[in-house]
């Protein structure tokens, strides 16, 4: 049993991180471990966590296995999981009570967690003590090793544990198999450094491990070949690419040679105003194919918050920052994310949050109560704010946030956008669904002949979350 130590997860070292070109291999007695058997995978949280699961995917049909969507009818069962917040956490223990009925009815089903939850010393205890009618339960850094891992749960009956705390060489062969044929996931850099003293990720996805450029480039210019429309560039702290890499190339570097590729569309997450650089800037204005779309996390307008946060910005280098990038590309749309209720979080506080918000007027921003995560410094913090005034905070800041949102929105009506179509819309099949360069939901009337296309839609009408229009001529 490999159980994941917080301790450990905290260290940086300054070694060199190594790529390696061979590591993921299925032992020729594996490739047959899931004939005849099917695996259900669900996902929680970011991309980065869909695109594991992507991996994950192409690995379990190396083995044989095949999909299914229907959690009943699974002979394996994993869930790949969130822990940047405690309702993350919740919604999988509620799924974990499931698979525990299943496996009554069925006890050679398989069933397992990975992902960030998995790198998290608690749960694993917590795991251990109440959930171990588990099989398996392994984390970020090991993905590569599933089929061993598996193999070892399927054989021993008791639950296997394989979690690292350190988190090793950057891996180049793992297979894919991608959730769409237009859009694709690219992992750029794994793991974050800033150890912003609310955020777990730092724990759990390990210390900042940059792609050398060649394997990215790489991979762009395979999804052109296959007909892929959009690329979107991955890791939790994406400006910072190259800094650990012992050449002298950034993300302006690899934006610019992503662009060069031919590649439609190009976008990028997730920023940090921290390392938004000029040359960044110039880049996304020079290239049509980087997409005018910027997400820039603010998580507060409080100088002495931001400070607690560890986040390295005041409200007015934000403001700079982003009156720099809407004077830039003046037709981006900048979305951000916002806590609420950060540790003795004052309302002067929060009211210099809300003075951001009316300043900047974003297209859209994820807002969330401030979680106590096991291990961060915030987590420790005292904290005389109740849970009533947090709950109070986010409806005000969602209204604020929800006016500019639409505003933004209306500002589209009449007008002419190009919109990737990317398949039928949930709502209604009658209607096809894609996204605006600067990333706005749209519905469009057309045949499905135009799935896969850009095309330009005028748009006719301003909901809510999306906008409906028709193609324009
Ligand atoms: N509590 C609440 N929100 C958090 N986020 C990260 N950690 C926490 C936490 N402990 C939010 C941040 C981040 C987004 C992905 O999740 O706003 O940008
Ligand atoms: Fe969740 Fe963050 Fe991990 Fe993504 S990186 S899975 S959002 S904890």
């Amino acid at each position: 049993m490999l159980k994941p130590d917080l301790l450990k997860a905290k260290i940086r070292t300054k070694e060199e991180v190594l790529t390696k070109t061979n590591e993921y291999i299925v032992k020729e007695n594996l490739k047959q471990l899931g004939l005849n058997k099917k695996y259900y995978v669900k996902t929680y949280g970011c991309q980065m966590n869909e695109h594991d699961s992507e991996n994950i995917k192409a690995i379990l049909e190396d083995m044989s296995f095949t999909e299914t969507d229907d959690m009943e009818s699974a002979d394996l069962i994993l869930l790949n999981t969130c822990a940047i917040r405690e309702n993350a956490h919740n919604k999988v223990f509620g799924m974990v009570g499931r698979i525990k009925n299943l496996k009554e009815k069925n006890p050679n089903l398989i069933a397992g967690i990975c992902g960030c939850m998995a790198q998290e010393e608690v749960v694993v205890n917590e795991i251990l003590e109440k959930y171990n009618f588990l099989d398996i339960v392994f984390g970020t850094h090991n993905i590569h090793n599933l089929p061993n891992i598996l193999y070892t749960a399927i054989n021993k009956k008791d639950l296997e544990v394989e979690v690292l705390s350190i988190e090793g060489e950057v891996i180049e062969n793992i297979p894919v198999k991608r959730n769409s044929k237009y859009k694709a996931w690219v992992n750029i850099m794994y793991g974050c450094d800033k150890f912003c003293t609310y955020c777990i990720v730092p724990y759990t996805r390990g210390k900042q491990r940059s792609r050398e450029p060649i394997y990215i480039i790489d991979e762009v210019k395979d999804l052109v070949e296959k007909g892929y429309q959009e690329v979107t560039l991955l890791g939790q702290n994406v400006n910072a690419y190259g800094k650990d890499l012992n050449i002298n190339y950034d993300m302006s570097n690899l934006l610019e040679d992503v662009a060069k590729t031919g590649i439609n569309r190009i976008r990028f997450v997730t920023s940090h105003p921290w390392d938004f650089n000029d040359s960044m800037i110039e880049v996304i204005k020079k290239y049509d194919n980087i997409m005018p779309y910027i997400h820039l996390p603010l998580q507060s307008g409080s100088d002495s918050i931001l400070k607690l946060m560890g986040r390295r910005y005041t409200k007015k280098s934000y403001i700079e920052l982003y009156n720099k990038l809407k004077s830039a590309l003046p037709n981006s749309s900048i979305t951000t994310d916002i806590i609420v209720g950060f540790p003795n979080e004052t309302e002067e506080d929060f009211n210099e949050t809300l003075d951001v918000v009316n300043t900047c007027k974003f297209d859209g921003a994820f807002t969330f109560i401030f979680s106590p995560r096991v291990g961060t410094p915030a987590a420790k913090m005292a904290d005389n704010v109740s849970l009533e005034e947090k709950n109070q905070r986010l409806y005000k800041l969602n209204e604020l946030v929800n006016k500019y949102s639409k505003e933004a929105n209306d500002r589209y009506l009449n007008k002419i956008v190009p919109v990737l179509i990317e398949g039928t819309s949930e709502k209604d099949e009658s209607m096809l669904m894609g996204y605006t360069d600067t990333m706005k939901l749209v519905n469009v009337k057309a045949p499905k002949e135009y799935i896969g296309k850009i095309i330009n839609v005028k748009i006719k009408e301003i909901k809510t979350w999306s906008m409906d229009g028709e193609i324009a001529e």
